[in-house]
């Protein structure tokens, strides 16, 4: 089967957060991190069929669903997971909070290298522990790292966790097996639990990298580590909320299932249907979707570095392109797009105000709208 990722659907009226905040208005969403492209025929097909059994009760991960998830991970991965080890959640977001609740005692430290996702500023404080935010490094290519020295610096006696993101949003990073040994070497140093969270493990742009889960890069690190993944960014789920932990060591994954008790629910009916069918049938959508991002984001690039004023991180990962507004010489970045017609994240949330997230999974003319509106909003300045 093709796919076609330049039909453009309209979404307005479907209840779509990223749409609906610009409602009755001009301006284009490119915010949030989620696709303006329709999920696989396959996992839509999945579902209709699952309608047709008129029962909707509880409902647990069936021996396919979690068969689905490990056969993913070791073609993708070579990693061998055992079933045993999934634990389920109804979103990558819980899973991290969960891992703030069950380690450690309150009080204790998380840290985590910024710029980053919103959540892992308040996921900590959720789960009784301080947040300690720390700065990546810039390499002189743009490229962001993390910033060894200044972890170990930042880390005392009460520091529990150390919560990645890999690849990265919103750098778009893709941390190399060096870095990620690195990493686990000083987080073993300090006998931390490390909360790895890979949701955009699928959304690889270089074509001569592939993610590695930090769990094959060091594997000795794996009676330490939660791993945090779903299908929701790699099929375009992000309202079916189903994702999974992945916990090797059998007291870290009791203490884990303990904190969510009563707290968390399992992922609804529909969203094991919807896992399952993206992991075993998705695989010819999910090649097709990589090749239109690495399309679009050559677009971007290019029409970027064409804009005075504007710069653009290398990327290397995800569909989130992190732009430099410190020699645009605006107030407010933000503000200042929409005003032209185009909605992007503010970088503030991300932990840097100088700095604006733009999501270019959607169809190609969309994009290219968008880049147009940016175009002229700069050259009216
Ligand atoms: C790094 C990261 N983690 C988690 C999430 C959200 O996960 P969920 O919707 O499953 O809670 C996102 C969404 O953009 C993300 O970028």
């Amino acid at each position: 089967m093709s796919y076609n990722f330049d039909r453009e659907i309209d979404r307005r009226g479907s209840g779509s957060l990223k749409w609906d905040k610009y409602r009755d208005t001009d301006i284009l969403p490119m915010w949030v991190a989620d696709m303006d492209l329709p999920m696989a025929d396959e996992i839509s097909h999945a579902m209709s069929q699952r309608m047709e059994h008129p029962f909707m009760g509880y409902t647990v991960a069936t021996e396919t669903t979690s068969a689905a998830v490990c056969d993913w991970l070791r073609s993708e991965f070579d990693w061998d997971v055992s079933p045993d080890h999934l634990v389920w959640l109804p979103g990558v977001v819980p899973g991290m909070w969960a891992a703030c609740a069950a380690v450690g005692a309150p009080g204790d430290e998380a840290v985590f290298s910024t710029p980053i996702y919103h959540h892992f500023f308040h996921v900590p404080g959720q789960g009784g522990k301080t947040a300690k935010p720390v700065p990546l490094l810039r390499e002189p290519s743009g490229r962001w790292t993390y910033d060894f020295d200044a972890l170990n610096a930042a880390m005392s006696a009460r520091t529990r966790l150390m919560l990645l993101c890999s690849p990265h949003n919103p750098t778009g990073t893709l941390f190399s097996v060096e870095e990620q040994q690195r990493m686990a070497q000083l987080c073993e140093a300090q006998d931390l639990v490390i909360l790895s969270d890979e949701v955009h493990n699928g959304l690889v742009l270089s074509e001569s990298n592939k993610h590695v889960p930090l769990a094959k890069a060091y594997p000795a690190c794996r009676d330490r580590l939660i791993t945090l993944m779903s299908p929701s960014k790699t099929f375009n789920l992000a309202g079916m909320q189903c994702a999974f932990a992945i916990i090797e060591n059998p007291q870290l994954r009791r203490q884990y299932i303990q904190a969510m008790h009563s707290v968390l629910p399992q992922p609804a009916t529909l969203a094991f249907t919807a896992l399952e069918a993206a992991f075993t049938h998705g695989k010819a959508w999910h090649d097709g979707l990589i090749a239109h991002l690495r399309k679009n984001h050559a677009l971007l690039e290019t029409a970027i570095a064409a804009m005075p004023g504007l710069s653009m991180s290398p990327m290397e990962a995800t569909y989130l392109a992190w732009l430099d507004t410190s020699a645009l010489g605006v107030e407010n970045p933000m503000g200042f797009f929409e005003t032209h017609g185009v909605g992007l994240s503010a970088g503030a949330d991300f932990g840097r105000a100088d700095f604006l997230r733009l999501n270019f999974a959607c169809p190609q003319p969309q994009l290219e709208l968008a880049l147009t509106r940016m175009r002229t909003a700069i050259e009216s300045r």
